[in-house]
Protein backbone atom coordinates (compact mmCIF):
# COMPACT_ATOMS: atom_id res chain seq x y z
CA UNK A 1 0.00 0.00 0.00
CA UNK A 2 1.33 3.67 -0.79
CA UNK A 3 1.28 6.80 1.37
CA UNK A 4 1.26 9.96 0.46
CA UNK A 5 3.89 12.14 2.16
CA UNK A 6 3.41 16.32 1.94
CA UNK A 7 5.71 19.32 3.23
CA UNK A 8 3.95 21.74 4.75
CA UNK A 9 3.98 25.78 4.54
CA UNK A 10 4.35 26.52 0.80
CA UNK A 11 1.71 28.63 -0.48
CA UNK A 12 0.44 27.35 -3.87
CA UNK A 13 0.68 29.46 -6.93
CA UNK A 14 -0.25 28.21 -10.74
CA UNK A 15 -3.00 26.38 -12.80
CA UNK A 16 -5.01 22.74 -12.12
CA UNK A 17 -7.24 21.36 -14.79
CA UNK A 18 -10.46 20.25 -13.04
CA UNK A 19 -11.58 16.15 -13.96
CA UNK A 20 -14.92 15.09 -15.39
CA UNK A 21 -17.05 14.06 -12.31
CA UNK A 22 -16.39 10.79 -10.89
CA UNK A 23 -20.20 10.98 -9.56
CA UNK A 24 -21.78 12.15 -12.74
CA UNK A 25 -19.39 9.13 -14.61
CA UNK A 26 -20.90 6.48 -12.08
CA UNK A 27 -24.26 7.12 -13.18
CA UNK A 28 -23.80 7.97 -16.78
CA UNK A 29 -22.22 4.69 -17.18
CA UNK A 30 -24.83 2.32 -16.31
CA UNK A 31 -27.07 3.83 -18.85
CA UNK A 32 -25.14 1.67 -21.33
CA UNK A 33 -27.45 -0.81 -20.23
CA UNK A 34 -30.21 0.99 -21.79
CA UNK A 35 -29.34 0.83 -25.61
CA UNK A 36 -28.22 -2.07 -27.83
CA UNK A 37 -26.19 1.01 -29.60
CA UNK A 38 -22.84 2.17 -28.30
CA UNK A 39 -22.80 4.98 -25.33
CA UNK A 40 -19.31 6.63 -25.26
CA UNK A 41 -18.72 9.40 -23.19
CA UNK A 42 -15.53 11.82 -23.07
CA UNK A 43 -13.70 13.38 -20.37
CA UNK A 44 -14.10 10.66 -18.07
CA UNK A 45 -12.39 10.50 -14.96
CA UNK A 46 -9.27 8.15 -14.35
CA UNK A 47 -10.00 6.49 -11.60
CA UNK A 48 -10.48 3.31 -9.16
CA UNK A 49 -14.22 3.70 -8.87
CA UNK A 50 -14.50 4.44 -12.61
CA UNK A 51 -12.38 1.08 -12.83
CA UNK A 52 -14.72 -0.70 -10.39
CA UNK A 53 -17.97 -0.12 -12.59
CA UNK A 54 -16.15 -1.21 -15.86
CA UNK A 55 -15.49 -4.27 -14.06
CA UNK A 56 -19.18 -4.32 -12.93
CA UNK A 57 -21.02 -3.61 -16.49
CA UNK A 58 -18.24 -5.94 -17.88
CA UNK A 59 -19.46 -8.67 -15.75
CA UNK A 60 -23.13 -8.06 -17.23
CA UNK A 61 -21.79 -8.50 -20.58
CA UNK A 62 -21.26 -5.13 -21.45
CA UNK A 63 -18.19 -4.13 -23.37
CA UNK A 64 -16.07 -1.45 -22.84
CA UNK A 65 -13.05 0.01 -24.42
CA UNK A 66 -10.86 3.00 -23.44
CA UNK A 67 -9.52 4.75 -20.30
CA UNK A 68 -6.20 3.47 -20.75
CA UNK A 69 -4.70 6.78 -19.62
CA UNK A 70 -7.29 8.78 -21.96
CA UNK A 71 -10.32 10.21 -20.90
CA UNK A 72 -12.60 8.17 -23.16
CA UNK A 73 -15.02 5.28 -22.32
CA UNK A 74 -16.80 3.25 -25.49
CA UNK A 75 -19.43 1.06 -23.77
CA UNK A 76 -21.91 -1.51 -25.77
CA UNK A 77 -24.58 -2.93 -24.19
CA UNK A 78 -25.50 -4.76 -27.46
CA UNK A 79 -24.69 -8.46 -26.00
CA UNK A 80 -25.21 -8.37 -22.27
CA UNK A 81 -25.88 -11.89 -21.41
CA UNK A 82 -25.73 -11.58 -17.25
CA UNK A 83 -29.01 -9.65 -15.00
CA UNK A 84 -27.19 -10.21 -11.94
CA UNK A 85 -24.66 -8.15 -10.40
CA UNK A 86 -22.79 -9.99 -7.61
CA UNK A 87 -21.75 -9.30 -4.69
CA UNK A 88 -17.60 -9.57 -4.88
CA UNK A 89 -18.15 -6.03 -7.09
CA UNK A 90 -21.02 -4.46 -5.49
CA UNK A 91 -19.78 -4.28 -1.66
CA UNK A 92 -16.81 -2.49 -3.03
CA UNK A 93 -18.72 0.53 -4.52
CA UNK A 94 -22.20 1.83 -3.25
CA UNK A 95 -23.14 3.29 -6.80
CA UNK A 96 -23.19 -0.66 -8.32
CA UNK A 97 -26.99 -0.56 -7.35
CA UNK A 98 -27.42 2.19 -10.48
CA UNK A 99 -27.23 -0.88 -12.66
CA UNK A 100 -30.64 -1.92 -11.18
CA UNK A 101 -33.24 0.52 -12.60
CA UNK A 102 -31.63 0.54 -16.41
CA UNK A 103 -31.20 -3.37 -16.27
CA UNK A 104 -34.84 -3.67 -14.88
CA UNK A 105 -36.51 -1.25 -17.77
CA UNK A 106 -34.84 -3.27 -20.71
CA UNK A 107 -34.81 -6.91 -19.75
CA UNK A 108 -37.77 -6.73 -17.08
CA UNK A 109 -35.77 -8.61 -14.53
CA UNK A 110 -32.83 -8.01 -12.52
CA UNK A 111 -30.70 -9.45 -9.88
CA UNK A 112 -28.38 -6.65 -7.55
CA UNK A 113 -26.60 -7.81 -4.28
CA UNK A 114 -27.64 -5.24 -1.77
CA UNK A 115 -24.32 -2.83 -1.14
CA UNK A 116 -24.68 -2.58 2.74
CA UNK A 117 -23.28 -0.10 4.91
CA UNK A 118 -20.39 1.99 4.67
CA UNK A 119 -17.67 3.75 6.65
CA UNK A 120 -19.94 7.02 6.77
CA UNK A 121 -23.51 5.86 7.52
CA UNK A 122 -25.78 2.97 7.24
CA UNK A 123 -26.77 4.32 3.87
CA UNK A 124 -30.04 2.20 2.63
CA UNK A 125 -31.14 1.65 -0.37
CA UNK A 126 -34.78 1.51 0.08
CA UNK A 127 -35.43 4.93 -1.55
CA UNK A 128 -34.43 2.91 -5.07
CA UNK A 129 -36.56 0.01 -4.50
CA UNK A 130 -39.49 2.18 -3.70
CA UNK A 131 -39.29 4.21 -6.62
CA UNK A 132 -38.92 1.01 -8.96
CA UNK A 133 -42.06 -0.63 -7.05
CA UNK A 134 -44.04 2.26 -7.75
CA UNK A 135 -43.33 1.26 -11.60
CA UNK A 136 -44.60 -2.03 -11.12
CA UNK A 137 -41.12 -4.28 -10.07
CA UNK A 138 -42.09 -6.71 -8.06
CA UNK A 139 -38.92 -6.96 -5.47
CA UNK A 140 -38.00 -9.73 -3.46
CA UNK A 141 -35.17 -9.48 -0.67
CA UNK A 142 -33.24 -12.81 -0.54
CA UNK A 143 -29.57 -14.08 0.81
CA UNK A 144 -28.49 -10.29 0.25
CA UNK A 145 -29.76 -10.00 -3.27
CA UNK A 146 -32.64 -7.78 -4.71
CA UNK A 147 -34.39 -10.36 -7.24
CA UNK A 148 -36.47 -7.54 -9.28
CA UNK A 149 -38.90 -8.69 -11.90
CA UNK A 150 -41.48 -6.29 -13.87
CA UNK A 151 -44.96 -7.71 -14.60
CA UNK A 152 -45.56 -8.46 -18.23
CA UNK A 153 -41.76 -7.67 -19.27
CA UNK A 154 -42.05 -3.67 -19.03
CA UNK A 155 -42.48 -1.17 -16.26
CA UNK A 156 -44.73 1.42 -15.93
CA UNK A 157 -44.74 5.06 -15.61
CA UNK A 158 -45.77 6.04 -12.31
CA UNK A 159 -46.17 9.67 -9.79
CA UNK A 160 -43.69 9.18 -7.19
CA UNK A 161 -42.54 11.72 -4.46
CA UNK A 162 -39.47 11.26 -2.89
CA UNK A 163 -40.19 10.91 1.17
CA UNK A 164 -36.37 12.84 1.58
CA UNK A 165 -33.73 13.64 -1.26
CA UNK A 166 -31.67 11.17 -2.55
CA UNK A 167 -29.09 11.65 -5.20
CA UNK A 168 -28.62 7.71 -6.13
CA UNK A 169 -32.69 6.91 -5.87
CA UNK A 170 -33.58 10.31 -8.22
CA UNK A 171 -30.85 8.75 -10.67
CA UNK A 172 -31.86 4.96 -10.57
CA UNK A 173 -35.69 5.66 -10.79
CA UNK A 174 -34.58 8.16 -13.69
CA UNK A 175 -32.58 5.64 -15.69
CA UNK A 176 -35.53 3.19 -15.52
CA UNK A 177 -38.20 5.89 -16.66
CA UNK A 178 -36.81 6.52 -19.84
CA UNK A 179 -37.98 2.88 -21.07
CA UNK A 180 -40.82 2.51 -19.03
CA UNK A 181 -44.27 2.39 -20.54
CA UNK A 182 -46.01 5.91 -19.85
CA UNK A 183 -45.03 8.89 -18.36
CA UNK A 184 -43.42 9.42 -14.85
CA UNK A 185 -43.20 12.27 -12.53
CA UNK A 186 -40.48 12.10 -10.14
CA UNK A 187 -41.25 14.57 -7.18
CA UNK A 188 -39.01 15.97 -4.45
CA UNK A 189 -35.99 15.04 -6.82
CA UNK A 190 -32.22 15.70 -5.85
CA UNK A 191 -31.46 18.38 -7.94
CA UNK A 192 -27.49 17.76 -8.09
CA UNK A 193 -25.85 19.14 -11.02
CA UNK A 194 -24.90 15.26 -11.86
CA UNK A 195 -28.83 14.64 -11.94
CA UNK A 196 -28.52 17.14 -14.77
CA UNK A 197 -25.67 15.69 -16.37
CA UNK A 198 -27.47 12.48 -16.46
CA UNK A 199 -30.94 13.83 -18.26
CA UNK A 200 -28.99 15.54 -20.67
CA UNK A 201 -27.13 12.57 -21.26
CA UNK A 202 -30.10 10.48 -21.89
CA UNK A 203 -31.76 13.12 -23.84
CA UNK A 204 -28.62 12.15 -26.21
CA UNK A 205 -29.99 8.95 -26.44
CA UNK A 206 -33.47 9.60 -27.13
CA UNK A 207 -35.33 9.88 -23.86
CA UNK A 208 -37.86 12.68 -23.16
CA UNK A 209 -37.08 14.23 -20.17
CA UNK A 210 -38.06 17.73 -18.52
CA UNK A 211 -37.29 19.72 -15.33
CA UNK A 212 -33.72 18.44 -14.40
CA UNK A 213 -32.06 20.29 -11.85
CA UNK A 214 -35.35 21.16 -10.44
CA UNK A 215 -37.15 18.71 -7.94
CA UNK A 216 -39.60 17.70 -10.46
CA UNK A 217 -38.82 16.24 -13.46
CA UNK A 218 -41.07 14.27 -15.57
CA UNK A 219 -39.84 11.48 -17.89
CA UNK A 220 -41.99 10.08 -21.10
CA UNK A 221 -41.13 6.19 -21.33
CA UNK A 222 -40.01 5.30 -25.07
CA UNK A 223 -39.52 1.77 -26.60
CA UNK A 224 -35.89 2.11 -26.99
CA UNK A 225 -32.90 4.30 -26.98
CA UNK A 226 -30.38 4.89 -29.16
CA UNK A 227 -26.83 5.52 -28.84
CA UNK A 228 -24.90 8.74 -28.08
CA UNK A 229 -21.46 10.24 -27.13
CA UNK A 230 -21.66 12.41 -24.20
CA UNK A 231 -18.97 14.57 -22.52
CA UNK A 232 -18.66 14.02 -18.55
CA UNK A 233 -19.24 17.47 -16.50
CA UNK A 234 -16.76 19.28 -14.07
CA UNK A 235 -16.03 17.71 -11.10
CA UNK A 236 -17.46 20.02 -8.78
CA UNK A 237 -16.36 18.42 -5.93
CA UNK A 238 -12.68 17.86 -7.06
CA UNK A 239 -13.37 21.70 -8.09
CA UNK A 240 -13.71 22.55 -4.21
CA UNK A 241 -11.19 21.06 -3.11
CA UNK A 242 -8.61 22.39 -5.07
CA UNK A 243 -9.96 25.65 -4.42
CA UNK A 244 -9.21 24.95 -0.80
CA UNK A 245 -5.44 24.69 -1.58
CA UNK A 246 -4.78 28.45 -1.78
CA UNK A 247 -7.26 29.16 0.30
CA UNK A 248 -5.30 27.29 3.26
CA UNK A 249 -1.48 27.76 2.18
CA UNK A 250 -2.32 31.56 0.87
CA UNK A 251 -1.56 31.73 -3.03
CA UNK A 252 -3.33 31.95 -6.19
CA UNK A 253 -4.84 29.40 -8.25
CA UNK A 254 -6.44 29.17 -11.13
CA UNK A 255 -8.90 26.18 -11.51
CA UNK A 256 -9.50 25.25 -15.29
CA UNK A 257 -12.81 24.32 -16.54
CA UNK A 258 -14.64 25.03 -12.93
CA UNK A 259 -17.17 27.43 -12.54
CA UNK A 260 -19.24 29.31 -9.82
CA UNK A 261 -21.95 27.77 -10.46
CA UNK A 262 -20.93 24.18 -9.44
CA UNK A 263 -20.26 25.40 -6.36
CA UNK A 264 -21.74 28.49 -5.26
CA UNK A 265 -22.92 27.46 -2.12
CA UNK A 266 -19.34 26.25 -1.04
CA UNK A 267 -17.63 29.42 -2.58
CA UNK A 268 -19.88 32.11 -0.68
CA UNK A 269 -18.66 30.48 2.69
CA UNK A 270 -15.27 30.43 1.28
CA UNK A 271 -15.30 34.43 0.49
CA UNK A 272 -17.04 35.00 3.96
CA UNK A 273 -13.92 33.27 5.04
CA UNK A 274 -12.05 35.97 3.42
CA UNK A 275 -10.80 33.96 0.22
CA UNK A 276 -10.79 35.93 -3.20
CA UNK A 277 -12.71 34.26 -6.04
CA UNK A 278 -12.84 35.39 -9.13
CA UNK A 279 -14.42 34.44 -12.62
CA UNK A 280 -11.67 34.01 -15.47
CA UNK A 281 -11.99 33.20 -19.50
CA UNK A 282 -11.00 29.24 -18.40
CA UNK A 283 -12.08 29.28 -14.92
CA UNK A 284 -12.33 30.32 -11.53
CA UNK A 285 -9.01 32.12 -9.60
CA UNK A 286 -8.91 31.28 -6.18
CA UNK A 287 -6.46 33.25 -4.17
CA UNK A 288 -5.37 34.32 -0.77
CA UNK A 289 -2.77 37.07 -0.47
CA UNK A 290 -3.06 38.21 3.28
CA UNK A 291 -5.15 38.36 6.10
CA UNK A 292 -6.11 35.72 8.45
CA UNK A 293 -8.61 33.56 7.48
CA UNK A 294 -12.08 34.15 9.55
CA UNK A 295 -14.52 31.17 11.19
CA UNK A 296 -17.56 30.68 9.58
CA UNK A 297 -20.53 28.44 10.05
CA UNK A 298 -21.71 25.25 8.01
CA UNK A 299 -24.42 23.16 7.23
CA UNK A 300 -24.44 20.48 4.58
CA UNK A 301 -28.00 19.80 2.76
CA UNK A 302 -28.63 18.73 -0.82
CA UNK A 303 -27.84 20.79 -3.67
CA UNK A 304 -27.93 23.58 -4.01
CA UNK A 305 -26.55 23.89 -0.28
CA UNK A 306 -23.35 23.22 0.98
CA UNK A 307 -22.18 19.95 -0.15
CA UNK A 308 -21.27 17.08 2.60
CA UNK A 309 -18.39 16.10 0.40
CA UNK A 310 -16.92 19.10 0.89
CA UNK A 311 -17.29 18.88 4.56
CA UNK A 312 -14.40 17.43 5.76
CA UNK A 313 -11.89 19.77 3.65
CA UNK A 314 -13.92 22.87 4.66
CA UNK A 315 -12.91 21.53 8.13
CA UNK A 316 -9.52 21.49 7.54
CA UNK A 317 -9.52 24.91 6.21
CA UNK A 318 -11.48 26.17 9.31
CA UNK A 319 -9.09 24.77 11.93
CA UNK A 320 -6.85 27.48 11.07
CA UNK A 321 -8.96 30.50 10.79
CA UNK A 322 -9.73 33.25 13.83
CA UNK A 323 -13.13 32.11 16.00
CA UNK A 324 -14.65 29.41 16.40
CA UNK A 325 -16.75 27.77 13.48
CA UNK A 326 -19.64 25.07 13.60
CA UNK A 327 -20.39 22.55 11.06
CA UNK A 328 -23.40 20.95 10.88
CA UNK A 329 -23.38 17.45 9.07
CA UNK A 330 -26.99 16.96 7.98
CA UNK A 331 -26.77 14.01 5.51
CA UNK A 332 -24.79 11.11 6.51
CA UNK A 333 -24.47 10.46 10.23
CA UNK A 334 -21.30 9.49 10.65
CA UNK A 335 -19.18 11.69 8.63
CA UNK A 336 -16.47 13.40 10.96
CA UNK A 337 -13.84 10.47 10.86
CA UNK A 338 -11.61 13.21 9.64
CA UNK A 339 -12.07 15.31 12.70
CA UNK A 340 -9.71 12.99 15.16
CA UNK A 341 -6.41 12.57 12.97
CA UNK A 342 -6.92 16.73 12.49
CA UNK A 343 -6.82 16.93 16.09
CA UNK A 344 -3.47 14.48 16.06
CA UNK A 345 -2.36 17.53 13.65
CA UNK A 346 -2.86 20.11 15.91
CA UNK A 347 -6.53 21.23 15.56
CA UNK A 348 -9.21 22.36 17.87
CA UNK A 349 -12.60 20.50 17.35
CA UNK A 350 -15.22 19.13 19.26
CA UNK A 351 -17.86 16.75 18.24
CA UNK A 352 -21.05 16.31 19.62
CA UNK A 353 -23.49 14.24 17.45
CA UNK A 354 -23.54 15.93 13.73
CA UNK A 355 -22.29 19.17 15.12
CA UNK A 356 -18.55 19.92 15.20
CA UNK A 357 -17.17 23.10 16.58
CA UNK A 358 -13.86 23.76 15.06
CA UNK A 359 -11.62 26.60 17.60
CA UNK A 360 -9.13 28.23 15.19
CA UNK A 361 -5.78 27.59 16.12
CA UNK A 362 -2.39 29.59 14.09
CA UNK A 363 -0.82 26.53 13.02
CA UNK A 364 -1.04 22.91 12.05
CA UNK A 365 1.75 20.36 12.15
CA UNK A 366 2.48 17.68 10.62
CA UNK A 367 1.56 14.39 11.48
CA UNK A 368 0.81 10.55 10.60
CA UNK A 369 -2.91 10.09 9.70
CA UNK A 370 -5.04 7.88 8.44
CA UNK A 371 -8.65 7.99 7.11
CA UNK A 372 -11.46 6.08 6.34
CA UNK A 373 -13.02 7.66 3.36
CA UNK A 374 -11.99 9.48 -0.07
CA UNK A 375 -13.05 13.23 1.33
CA UNK A 376 -12.02 12.97 4.69
CA UNK A 377 -8.41 11.88 3.17
CA UNK A 378 -8.15 14.62 0.79
CA UNK A 379 -9.01 17.46 4.04
CA UNK A 380 -6.01 15.52 5.70
CA UNK A 381 -3.89 16.18 2.57
CA UNK A 382 -5.28 19.86 2.55
CA UNK A 383 -4.39 20.12 6.16
CA UNK A 384 -0.91 18.59 5.76
CA UNK A 385 -0.45 21.29 2.85
CA UNK A 386 -0.56 24.09 5.35
CA UNK A 387 0.87 22.27 8.54
CA UNK A 388 4.39 23.30 10.01
CA UNK A 389 6.44 20.16 9.07
CA UNK A 390 5.97 16.61 7.22
CA UNK A 391 2.51 14.88 7.71
CA UNK A 392 1.68 11.18 6.08
CA UNK A 393 -1.24 10.32 4.75
CA UNK A 394 -2.28 6.59 4.60
CA UNK A 395 -4.38 4.17 2.99
CA UNK A 396 -4.13 6.38 -0.24
CA UNK A 397 -6.51 3.99 -2.22
CA UNK A 398 -8.98 5.72 -1.02
CA UNK A 399 -7.76 9.12 -2.55
CA UNK A 400 -7.75 7.39 -5.95
CA UNK A 401 -11.71 6.94 -6.00
CA UNK A 402 -11.88 10.35 -6.32
CA UNK A 403 -8.91 12.13 -7.33
CA UNK A 404 -7.00 11.81 -10.78
CA UNK A 405 -3.36 12.73 -10.66
CA UNK A 406 -3.63 14.13 -7.16
CA UNK A 407 -0.25 14.65 -6.10
CA UNK A 408 0.95 15.71 -9.99
CA UNK A 409 -1.75 18.57 -9.95
CA UNK A 410 -0.69 19.94 -6.59
CA UNK A 411 2.78 19.44 -7.17
CA UNK A 412 2.62 21.73 -10.13
CA UNK A 413 0.92 24.31 -8.10
CA UNK A 414 4.72 24.02 -6.00
CA UNK A 415 3.12 22.05 -3.81
CA UNK A 416 6.25 19.20 -1.60
CA UNK A 417 4.21 15.69 -2.45
CA UNK A 418 4.89 13.08 -2.74
CA UNK A 419 3.55 9.22 -2.97
CA UNK A 420 5.66 6.60 -1.41
CA UNK A 421 5.43 2.70 -0.48
CA UNK A 422 4.00 2.37 3.30
CA UNK A 423 4.84 -1.03 5.03
CA UNK A 424 3.23 0.39 7.74
C1 LIG B 1 -24.25 10.45 -3.57
O1 LIG B 1 -24.43 9.32 -2.73
C2 LIG B 1 -22.77 10.59 -3.79
N1 LIG B 1 -22.26 9.38 -4.42
C3 LIG B 1 -22.05 10.84 -2.47
O2 LIG B 1 -20.68 11.08 -2.74
C4 LIG B 1 -22.68 12.09 -1.81
O3 LIG B 1 -22.10 12.26 -0.54
C5 LIG B 1 -24.19 11.94 -1.69
O4 LIG B 1 -24.77 11.64 -2.98
C6 LIG B 1 -24.89 13.18 -1.14
O5 LIG B 1 -24.59 14.28 -1.98
C7 LIG B 1 -22.43 9.18 -5.72
O6 LIG B 1 -22.99 9.99 -6.44
C8 LIG B 1 -21.84 7.95 -6.30
P1 LIG B 1 -28.02 9.98 -1.23
P2 LIG B 1 -25.87 8.67 -2.56
O7 LIG B 1 -28.85 8.83 -1.70
O8 LIG B 1 -26.62 8.78 -3.81
C9 LIG B 1 -30.25 8.44 2.74
C10 LIG B 1 -18.35 10.89 -2.42
O9 LIG B 1 -17.56 11.18 -1.49
N2 LIG B 1 -30.84 7.41 1.87
O10 LIG B 1 -28.33 11.32 -1.77
O11 LIG B 1 -25.67 7.32 -1.97
C11 LIG B 1 -28.73 8.27 2.88
O12 LIG B 1 -28.42 7.33 3.87
C12 LIG B 1 -19.69 10.22 -2.16
O13 LIG B 1 -18.08 11.09 -3.63
C13 LIG B 1 -31.82 6.60 2.39
O14 LIG B 1 -32.21 6.69 3.55
O15 LIG B 1 -26.49 9.65 -1.46
C14 LIG B 1 -28.29 9.67 3.19
O16 LIG B 1 -28.48 9.93 4.55
C15 LIG B 1 -19.89 9.82 -0.74
N3 LIG B 1 -32.35 5.63 1.57
C16 LIG B 1 -29.27 10.54 2.36
O17 LIG B 1 -30.38 9.69 2.07
C17 LIG B 1 -31.96 5.48 0.27
O18 LIG B 1 -32.48 4.59 -0.42
C18 LIG B 1 -28.72 11.08 1.06
O19 LIG B 1 -28.07 10.03 0.35
C19 LIG B 1 -30.97 6.34 -0.24
C20 LIG B 1 -30.43 7.29 0.58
Amino acid sequence: MDRIVVEGGVPLEGRIEISGAKNACLALMPAALLSEEPLTLTNAPLLSDIRTMTALLQSLGVEVSGLQGGHVLAMSGASVDNHTADYDIVRKMRASILVLGPMLARYGHATVSLPGGCAIGARPVDLHLRALEAMGAELDLREGYVHARAPGGRLKGADFTFPLVSVGATENALLAATLAEGTTILRNAAREPEIADLARCLRAMGARIEGEGTSEITIEGRDSLHGATYPVIADRIELGTYMLAPAITGGRVELVGGSRELVAAFADKLEAAGVDIEESADGLVVSRRNGPLKAVDVRTEPFPGFPTDLQAQMMALLCVAEGKSKLEEMIFENRFMHAPELIRMGASIDVHGGTATVTGVERLKGAPVMATDLRASVSLVLAGLAAEGETQVKRVYHLDRGYERLEEKLRACGARIRREPDDG
